[in-house]
């Protein structure tokens, strides 16, 4: 495991709507380069989602070649030198290793639909009868092989052959066969390619689903401590970060550093931010925990992420994010103050927090068409608001832009909130200030106490010296707390007296005691 990455916090650009550096309406490598220094502000780790050759129909979820740049991002150049300046600043870099399907333009794939048998006939998971039952997601009478091919997740995303747990029809292969031994040596090769210039790790899309009929994920994790296991014989700092949501299978069995708690496997998170109507991916209803009028619950939260904890201790970690680009924006039905109550939660916890790009301002989520298969989570994915100016600063220029930008740039954008001294972006980097500064109080590793899972939900961090109370009250409701404290390391509408802190609606404390 990799111990340095305990105190990081990861900041997650989407490529088309970060920066445009050539005035092409979207945003590039150059533009992400361009804005590091920005990003380092808030983050030690910056995760790029795809930039490979790819027709854009899941947004580059659907890989056409993994050795080349989309021309719309730049080049292989660009990766170089984004890693160089990135590791000059301090931060790193991860990629986005989407291997569990590739898309239906892959040259690997248009030899495997063929008729006569080749090298890529078993690259993909192919049935061997177009007519014949099939109980597993698939595509049926699209080209002249007979057979229907498994899909992971859209149609055009034909599912790399990982093989199977156990073997059931004779079109399976069991996921220790050569055929699929010749998968992994490719992820390899992916993975070395882009480690060679500088890249630190990847978020590994999907990363339960390689091996299929996997229950508990013990075949999948058994290939990727295979692959990490070569990977890190010469890298051995290669980061790992799992879009699997099951800590206690990814980072334990897995051998992930990283596991992404997100809106899937459990409630917990669900219940924490996204309950109410649009505020998920997935039809949600009922009231979240970090809401006003306080009537949710964090319990189901803390359950989940205590004994996952619990389970990996000492392996890795897990990532509680504030958003990322398939879920809608945090800031919906929510002020900066509201959100600051979310930030000053998520940077407290024994976690390695992610930031989704926009959300240290309250990015607006906007209602749009689905651009490029985004669907609903298109209006996640629009261009970051820098500045009032044209564009809201994003792209110079006088065309169209990748996604329009939310009207409401002219007063939410970077420049405009980093002038205002109450403003959340302001609030965001005071708070990753304080947790640099206090690297064991905050290191994910430390003791951890929950003292309330209600409103105001308290916790305590503990290095074993000194001692970190958390108390945050997302409700309309006012609180008070008896605590004598040492120092106060933040706060927001709180009022901290000798023995006492007054929580007013909407507020937070951070406090050494
Ligand atoms: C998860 C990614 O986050 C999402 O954007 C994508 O559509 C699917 N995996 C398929 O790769």
């Amino acid at each position: 495991m990799n111990k340095e990455i305990c105190n990081s916090i990861i900041y997650n650009v989407y490529p088309t709507s970060f920066y445009d550096s050539n005035g092409d309406g979207i945003g590039d490598l150059q533009g992400i380069i361009e804005k590091l220094d920005y990003i380092k502000q808030f983050a030690d780790i910056v995760w790029v989602n795809p930039v490979f050759k790819s027709p854009f129909r899941d947004g580059g979820y659907d890989v056409a070649d993994y050795f080349a740049i989309d021309e719309k991002f730049g080049t292989m150049e660009d990766v170089k030198r984004l890693t160089d300046k990135a590791h000059a600043l301090g931060l790193k870099v991860l990629f986005d290793l989407v291997v569990g399907h590739t898309s239906d333009q892959h040259p690997w794939f248009i030899q495997s639909q063929k008729y006569e048998k080749n090298e890529y006939s078993d690259r993909y998971i192919w049935m061997d009868d177009v007519f014949g039952w099939c109980p597993y997601k698939h595509i049926t009478g699209f080209s002249e092989r007979d057979g229907n091919y498994l899909v992971n997740f859209f149609s055009f995303q034909p599912s790399l052959n990982f093989g199977f747990a156990e073997k059931k029809f004779d079109w399976q292969h069991h996921y220790t066969d050569e055929v699929c031994q010749k998968v992994h040596e490719e992820v390899i090769r992916i993975i070395r390619h882009y480690m060679a210039l500088g890249v630190d790790g990847f978020r590994v899309d999907l990363a339960n689903s390689i091996v299929k009929d996997d229950e508990g994920g013990k075949c999948s994790c058994e290939v990727w401590r295979k692959i990490f296991g070569r990977v890190r014989e010469e890298y051995p700092n290669a980061i790992f970060v799992s879009e699997w949501g099951q800590p206690r299978y990814a980072v334990k069995n897995g051998d992930f550093d990283i596991d992404f708690l997100t809106h899937c496997f459990d409630e917990g998170y669900n219940n924490l931010f996204r309950k109410e109507p649009d505020t998920n991916v997935v039809k949600s209803e009922g009231h979240s925990f970090f809401r006003q009028d306080g009537l949710g619950e964090a319990k189901t939260f803390f359950d989940y992420f205590l004994s996952n904890m619990e389970e990996i201790e000492g392996k890795g970690y897990i990532s509680v994010v504030t958003g990322n680009h398939d879920l809608p924006r945090i800031a919906i039905g929510r002020s900066q103050e509201d959100l600051k109550a979310v930030f000053a939660f998520i940077l407290a916890l024994p976690c390695v927090p992610l930031i989704y790009y926009g959300d240290e301002i309250g990015m607006p989520y906007t209602k749009l068409r689905s651009k490029d298969g985004g669907y609903c989570r298109t209006g996640s994915r629009t261009p970051m608001q820098w500045t009032a100016g044209k564009n809201a600063g994003f792209s110079t220029t006088d065309g169209e832009l990748y996604l329009p930008v939310n009207d409401n740039y002219p007063e939410v954008n970077v420049a405009s909130r980093q002038q205002d001294a109450d403003s959340l972006v302001n609030e965001v980097a005071k708070l990753v200030a304080v947790k640099r500064e206090n690297p064991d109080l905050f290191g994910c590793g430390n003791g951890f106490e929950l003292v309330s899972d209600t409103y105001p939900l308290v916790f305590k961090r503990t290095d074993g010296k000194r001692t970190l109370l958390c108390a945050v009250n997302p409700s309309e409701r006012e609180y008070t707390l008896d605590t004598p404290h040492k120092a106060v390391l933040a706060s927001a509408n709180a009022t901290v007296e000798a023995d006492k802190v007054t929580l007013a609606p909407v507020s937070y404390v951070w406090l050494e005691i």
